[in-house]
């Protein structure tokens, strides 16, 4: 895994803030004038990917988890910083006669892969075959086998907090020992791998995370990143942790939220070069 990443999220122009080089890049897109800055490129093209669909707001007691649609996504990775922020910059100035950064998180790996709070962050991950089975699509058709969907989330951490937690609470908001990483046969059902253990629902809800933290000058916390070959495992984890299920919300939003949700569709690639002929281009 590198230890930098920096993940860009574009929204599209405005019609009427719109230069002439934006409508012929818009032109080329063959997409109309967005209907709203910060609609889903898709949508624009006014094509659709079955699967894809907007991000459930969830709102209630002590959770409020937004959705905040995003055009395009690009994820940077790699060991140089240098370099990703010069790739960024290529990156924008490509895109920039039809879209606009809405935000850039600058993320990185800690420890062996903890976050923040010191927790070790993926261990129940699939694995090898699993994983792929897991993340990637499956069909026979031209440019929709080998796709994925991803959920992207922002969450922000209150470390004070969490920090002033006894650690037996710690442990018990994620259900696991900081000191050696073991799952706790006696959590509460609010703690995290509680209400997330992807073999307890049905269908079992298997997703491939790749969460960073990351942090700027003033907040820190954790990047949530699912692939998954739906988006219906991700979805029905989260309806479990904000309480949809059974009204007991996931013990993590005493000490933390989500300020962005987003679904996004990931083309599979075809010698090398993203292949969108799923999506007629
Ligand atoms: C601030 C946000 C979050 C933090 C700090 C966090 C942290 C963790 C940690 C420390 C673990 C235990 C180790 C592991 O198996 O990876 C874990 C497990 C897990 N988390 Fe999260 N997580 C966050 C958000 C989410 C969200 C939003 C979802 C999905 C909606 C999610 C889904 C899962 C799943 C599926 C597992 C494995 C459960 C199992 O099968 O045992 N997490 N998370």
């Amino acid at each position: 895994m590198p230890n930098l990443e920096s993940w860009l999220l574009f929204r599209g122009m405005r019609a009427t803030s719109r230069s002439a080089s934006s409508k012929a890049c818009a032109r080329k897109l063959r997409c109309g004038p967005w209907p709203r800055s910060r609609t889903a490129l898709l949508f624009a093209l006014q094509k659709r990917i079955e699967g894809l669909r907007p991000f459930p707001h969830h709102k209630g007691e002590g959770v409020d988890v937004p959705s905040t649609p995003a055009a395009l996504w690009c994820w940077l990775r790699g060991e140089e910083r240098g370099e990703i922020v010069l790739r960024a910059r290529e990156i924008e100035k490509i895109l920039a006669p039809a879209f606009e950064t809405s935000g850039v998180i600058d993320a990185f790996k800690h420890g062996r892969g903890l976050d923040l709070t010191g927790y070790e962050d993926g261990t129940e991950n699939p694995k090898g075959k699993k994983a792929a089975e897991a993340a990637i699509v499956r069909d026979k058709r031209a440019g929709i086998g080998g796709a994925s969907f991803a959920a992207v989330q922002q969450w922000v951490h209150d470390l004070d907090k969490f920090a002033a937690m006894p650690r037996k609470q710690q442990d018990d908001t994620i259900g696991r020992r900081k000191t050696d990483n073991k799952e706790l046969g006696g959590a509460p059902p609010s703690a995290h791998v509680k209400r997330t253990a992807q073999e307890s629902f049905s269908p079992e809800a298997f997703v491939l995370r790749r969460s960073m933290p990351w942090a700027d000058a003033t907040r820190a916390g954790l990047v949530f990143v699912a692939f998954g070959k739906s988006l219906d495992a991700f979805e029905a984890q989260l309806r479990r942790m904000v309480g949809a299920e059974d009204g007991m919300a996931d013990a993590l939003f005493r000490f933390t939220r989500p300020v962005t949700g987003v679904y996004l569709w990931c083309p599979p690639v075809r010698k090398g070069r993203i292949d969108l002929r799923a999506i007629g281009l």
